[in-house]
């Protein structure tokens, strides 16, 4: 694995349609090649206005070339881990899974429901003699989401109408909601999509994990800015989710998440100087690793 320490504290994972940031300047690309392999995309180390770097990696690829169930999530965070971040801010476009939560809003979970299937590599110490079991309890970075969840709200509440003309109205945030990750490519049945309804889930998205477990188990940080694209399927009387309706919120989804991402950067680099945001889940497998008897 590369060993090149870019002096980097924040890794941004950009979802569908987030492909690039904005306000940053673009200082180099790197494409580490890990034990897992390459990384999704190689990886733009970036300047923040005032100077400080973050990196960006585009989860499906530059030109969204990989699927969801194919995305090299390991070797996405190994790289991340190499440039020596300590927290990642993911973002994704999900479906909503209750009516108060609508195309156009963005979602800050704290739960996750797994309907991946096993057929993605979930865990670093896969074929390996070492068994270890990460705590999950509260899979995102508590700390963190909380410092988030005010700075994005004041971006989503100054956010210009040009920025939202597009939905009809303000974009709200959410916050404590519980995300289903299926596993795709095909969306959910209507089926499905009541029951994960009657489970507690609130969103549904194909990305979140394993890339959630394995920051956990990397001992970084992990925050999602999930973006709702559509209503899933189970409204009654109204057509089920598609990805052409999906692709069409995706954008203007996008442009706010770019404008959200500019914006809390910079003082998400400043609040890590003063505390310990960052830096929660250092030595969080600690006490995982099972001894041999
Ligand atoms: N991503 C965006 N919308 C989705 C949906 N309805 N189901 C799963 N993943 C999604």
């Amino acid at each position: 694995m590369s060993a090149d320490n870019e002096n980097v504290l924040i890794g941004v994972i950009g979802g569908s349609g987030l492909y690039h940031l904005d306000n940053l300047t673009l200082l180099k690309y790197v494409n580490p090649k890990t034990p897992w392999g390459l990384p999704s995309s190689p990886i733009a180390i970036c300047a923040l206005p005032s100077g400080t770097k973050v990196a960006f990696l585009a989860r499906h690829g530059v030109g969204h070339s990989i699927p969801p169930s194919a995305v090299p999530s390991r070797a996405n965070i190994a790289a991340l881990k190499s440039l020596g971040i300590r927290a990642i801010l993911a973002f994704s476009a999900v479906g909503s899974l209750r009516e108060e939560l609508a195309p156009g809003d963005f979602v800050m979970p704290d739960q996750i429901i797994d309907r991946t299937k096993g057929v993605r590599p979930a865990s670093f110490f896969e074929g390996t003699t070492v068994v270890a079991h990460a705590a999950f309890g509260d899979p995102f970075a508590g700390k963190l989401i909380g410092w988030l969840e005010g700075r994005v709200r004041k971006v989503l509440e100054e956010a210009s109408e040009e920025e939202y003309s597009t939905r009809g109205k303000k974009p709200q945030l959410h916050t404590g909601k519980t995300i289903v990750c299926m596993e795709g490519p095909q969306f959910s049945t209507r089926a499905e999509s009541r029951m994960y309804r009657q489970w507690g889930g609130d969103i549904i998205n194909m990305s979140v994990l394993p890339e959630a477990k394995l920051a956990r188990e990397a001992e970084l940080g992990y925050a999602l800015i999930a973006t709702v694209t559509d209503y899933d399927s189970w409204r009654e009387n109204e057509s089920a989710v598609t990805a052409t309706e999906v692709i069409k919120t995706l954008h203007a989804n996008a442009k706010l998440s770019r404008h959200i991402a500019a914006t809390v950067l910079e003082e998400l680099h400043e609040a890590a100087a003063q505390g310990d945001i960052l830096t929660e889940e250092v030595g969080a497998m600690q006490f995982s690793i099972m001894p041999r008897s």
